[in-house]
Parts: C-alpha cells; structure tokens; sequence
C-alpha cells in the first residue's frame, strides 16, 4: 500500500513542484489549498505525511498542526512546516505543537525529499510497531478469554476468529480426527465465514493433501500460487475458496490435535512469515487449551464416577429404587432449566449451577449407610422410632460432605451437595426435617431434589405399595404446592409434566453426562 503525502499550500507552483519532485516516488500524492480542505482530507484518507505552508487563507500552519495532533486518530502522522523565514520563536512554538519538521522557501528539492523519505520510512516503522501491538493486545486477549471456555468447540471458535482477524483473512476452518469414527479422517469441527459448503462437505483422510499431510507431520503448509502449487487445487484449499491458503497443526503434547486452515485474504496478497508465525502462536495457544479442558474433563469425569460409587453404594442397599440417582439427576435438570426462565432465578441457574446440580443431586441420600437394614429395608410401615432413625441420613450425610468440603476446599459443586443432602426432606411450610427450615429458606437446590425425589418415588415400585400412574403424581404433587413443596417449582413441573413422562418411560433418552462435556470428546 503506498504511503499517502498532502501538500497544503494556497500556491499552485508549489503543487507542481512538490508533484514532480515525488512522482518517481513510491508513494500518492494530495494536495489542497486551505486548512479547511486539509482537515477532511486527513480526516478521509490515510495520510502519513503532511507538508503544510505557515501562511494559509483560513487558518495558519500551527492551526492545522495542532488539530490533526488533537484528534486521537490523526495525533500520529507526521506535519512538515513549509515556510520562508521562520523566527527561532516561532520554530519553538511550532515544535511545542507538536511539528515534526521545518523547512525554509525557498524549497531546495534534494533536501525536501531527503526529509521526505525519512519521514515516510518513520512513519511505516511507526505503523508497523502499532500493527504488531495491536496482533500482541489481540494475542493477549485470546489468551486471557481462553480462561473462560468451557467446551473445546468455544475455544476452536475464538482460535479461528482470533486467526482470521489477525492475519486479515476471511475465511477459516478447523479440522480434527475424532476418535469415534475410526480416527483415519480429518472432519471440520468449526468454520467461519465459509457460504455455500456444509461442515459435512469436507473429509481428508490422514496423510493427504494439504489438512492430512499437515496433521500427520504436526506441521505447517502455505499455498500462495494458484497456478503453480498443485495443492491449489485439493479438497481443503477448494472449501476454502482457493489460495492463498494456510494449514497449520494444533499441537498437542503427544501429537496434534488438529488443523487450523484460513484463506480469503484481503486483497488475495500472499500470506507472509509474519502470518505464520501468528497462526503457530494462536495453534499453539489453543492447542494448550484444549489439552487443558480435556485434561479437567477427564478429572471431572473420574471424580463423578467416584461421586456416583459412592452415592450408589447407599442406593446398593435399597435395590427397589433400580436407577433412581440417573433419572433423579435429570429430573432436577429439567426443574432447573424450568426455573432458569423465571426473571427470579435467571441471576442466580446459570450454566455452572446446572451442572453442579447434575453433579450433587445423586449424593441426597448418601447418608442412608448408616441406617441398620432393619429399619432401611422394613417392607412395611416405619414406627415412629424407626422412623426417627432414618431421619439421621440426612445429617449424616451432610456430615461426610462437609467433611469433604473441608478436605478438597468449599466450591459450589461440594457446598450444593451438602445443602442437598440435609435439607431434601424439608417441607416448604416448614414441617419437614431436619431443621424445619421454611419457604426459601430451603437452599434452592434441597427444593428442587425435593420434588424430583418424591415424583421418582411415586412412581416406582415399592415393596410395601405399587407405583403410582404418573397422573396421581403430578396430582399429588400439584395439591402440595405451598405445603411440601415450592410453588414455583411445582408451576415448573406441571408445565413439564409431559418431560417427566416421557423421561419416566424412556430414561435411555435422558442425557448421561454434564452439560459441558460432550463437545470436547471430539477431539479426546
Ligand atoms: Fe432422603
Ligand atoms: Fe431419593
């Protein structure tokens, strides 16, 4: 791109003079004749250098000096003063405005365009440093909004668009190898600014041009020459609109993750060392990432199956409840969406609150181990001894919770679990157990179980009655709005009522893991 120099100079000799003088030069030259012209001028186009006379119709030279430096988009471009004697006050002043030069009339033209030069070259440094500061604060920025995904696919995204802005490219994709489909094909996991062509559209077999060959050797491939590269013309290059086009491997630490492909250049220019190196840092950046999500997932995954062990070991002891823990998870997921909608609770059901419910909720009756088989598996009526004995699984869970809470540090996820597993019982008119707490001074959570664990019981088998029709539940537990339970929760649950039902019938359709987990085990 040329650099853009304006003469303003209510002379027309001094037009022409400055043209001739420039015009071998590798740059564009505008000329106007007031300050008044000046200021759109630069206001309109990219000026990098500006020569302006002390003298103008409207205005002086330091006037048009001091106004392209206050405004914070032009502060930067250089301003020549063009004058025929210059005291050294004014010289001062000028300088004090912020003038990068002065030079005398009449113009001597080898020193004009010495100083000419200079300045340009200066200019283009300055850009320069201002281009790669703003790919740094951009490079930063991905780095730090990387914290803060929660699936691989968020985080292939940001990557994408993080790259395409970055190297002035308009189209991109993401290609890895997942797993579950034999693991000898690359497939595109996201794209951006692709028209016309699905994701399904492309498929690279390991080992191929250009995606699979970049995969295999973890490296990096430009196409820049459509008419010469024979890779100009593959698959990928193809979905992309052609050359220029760049593949770089996402490395992973045991081998790459995928292929992180961008082409649709500004101006089709090829792409530069520059940009490769850029791609490599934001590959790697998200390479880092995504190893990192899979690496907590894998940790989530295995402290959930403990987490459910250890909550099945109490459901073990009472085998009438068959999957109660799985169905009861979802239930309390469905509530919770539900609620989610209310303007009330949309501040406080976020993403990480559903998940911790997920997570919690199979802990409510851990406490139940410690109950003698007498009174946990009596097939009949529990006296009211009995009765206050099993009362005591509820604190007795919440006592080995807060213990590991303890242990592992308090975060939502253990706290969630203890506020289940003591207050589940409790009724929202106060007449429940342990504590007799009321209405919303119930946690939330203990609310939400609450109706999901007396629908499941309801309608499941029990030694001692037959199950409930799905009807009489929702009946019973519609009447008990208010009394047992929340009515907003229960407003909830009738509304879904067809959800429980469904679920009820068909729990193979209920999804088996949080929320968050799914997306990533693409690339696991
Ligand atoms: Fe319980
Ligand atoms: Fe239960």
């Amino acid at each position: 791109m040329k650099s853009i120099v304006l003469a303003v100079d209510p002379a027309p000799t001094v037009h022409r003079l400055l043209r001739a003088l420039l015009a071998a030069e590798p740059v564009e030259f505008m000329a106007v004749s007031d300050g008044a012209t000046a200021m759109q001028t630069i206001e309109r186009h990219r000026v990098d250098l500006v020569l302006v006379a002390l003298a103008l119709p409207d205005m002086s030279g330091f006037d048009v000096c001091r106004r392209i430096r206050e405004n914070p988009c032009t502060a930067t471009v250089p301003v020549m003063i063009l004058a025929d004697a210059v005291s050294r006050v004014e010289k001062v002043r000028g300088l004090q405005l912020g003038a990068t030069d002065f030079l005398g009339k009449p113009i001597d033209p080898f020193e004009l365009l010495a100083r000419i030069r200079a300045a340009i070259r200066s200019r283009q440094m300055q850009r320069e440093l201002e281009q790669q500061n703003s790919m740094l604060y951009q490079l930063h920025e991905f780095s730090l909004r990387l914290n803060s995904m929660e699936t691989a696919e968020d985080t292939m995204r940001a990557a994408l668009i993080c790259a395409l802005s970055l190297t002035y490219s308009s189209r991109g994709c993401i290609l890895v190898a997942p797993e579950t489909v034999g693991g000898d094909r690359l497939r595109v996991a996201s794209m951006e600014g692709v028209c016309g062509r699905e994701a399904s559209d492309l498929s690279i077999r390991i080992g191929e041009p250009v995606s699979g060959r970049v995969y295999a050797r973890n490296g990096l491939r430009v196409v820049n020459d459509s008419q010469e590269d024979a890779d100009a013309r593959a698959a990928d290059v193809a979905f992309l609109g052609g050359p220029p086009f760049v593949s770089c491997s996402i490395p992973g630490g045991t081998g790459p993750l995928g292929v992180l492909n961008i082409a649709g250049r500004l101006m089709d220019s090829p792409y530069s060392d520059q940009d490769v190196r850029i791609l490599r840092c934001v590959a790697a950046t998200a390479g880092v990432a995504i190893e990192s999500q899979q690496r907590r997932l894998r940790i989530d995954r295995t402290r959930d199956a403990a987490l459910l062990g250890l909550a099945g070991l109490a459901e073990w002891r009472d085998p009438e409840t068959g999957s109660h823990l799985e169905r009861l998870r979802v239930y309390a997921r469905v509530l919770a969406e539900g609620l989610r909608e209310m303007p009330k609770y949309a501040g406080t059901i976020d993403p990480a609150y559903l998940q911790a419910l997920f997570r919690s909720v199979p802990m409510h009756d851990i406490g139940k181990v410690a109950i003698p088989d007498r009174v946990l598996l009596k097939p009949g009526r529990l006296t009211d001894a009995e009765f206050e004995i099993m009362k005591t699984h509820t604190e007795v869970g919440a006592r080995v919770l807060r213990s590991m809470a303890e242990r592992a540090g308090h975060d939502l996820f253990l706290d969630m679990a203890y506020d289940i597993a003591l207050y589940h019982h409790e009724k929202y008119d106060g007449t429940g157990y342990p504590t007799g707490l009321a209405g919303e001074a119930i946690p939330l959570a203990a609310r939400i179980t609450a109706v999901a664990d007396v629908y499941d019981a309801l309608v499941t088998d029990r030694v001692y009655r037959k199950a409930w029709p799905h009807e009489k539940a929702v009946s019973h537990i519609r009447e008990n709005a208010g009394l047992h339970f929340d009515p907003d929760l229960v407003a909830v649950f009738v509304e879904r009522a067809d959800v429980f039902l469904q679920l009820k019938q068909d729990p193979a359709n209920a999804p088996a893991a949080g929320p968050a987990e799914a997306p990533v085990a693409m690339l696991a």
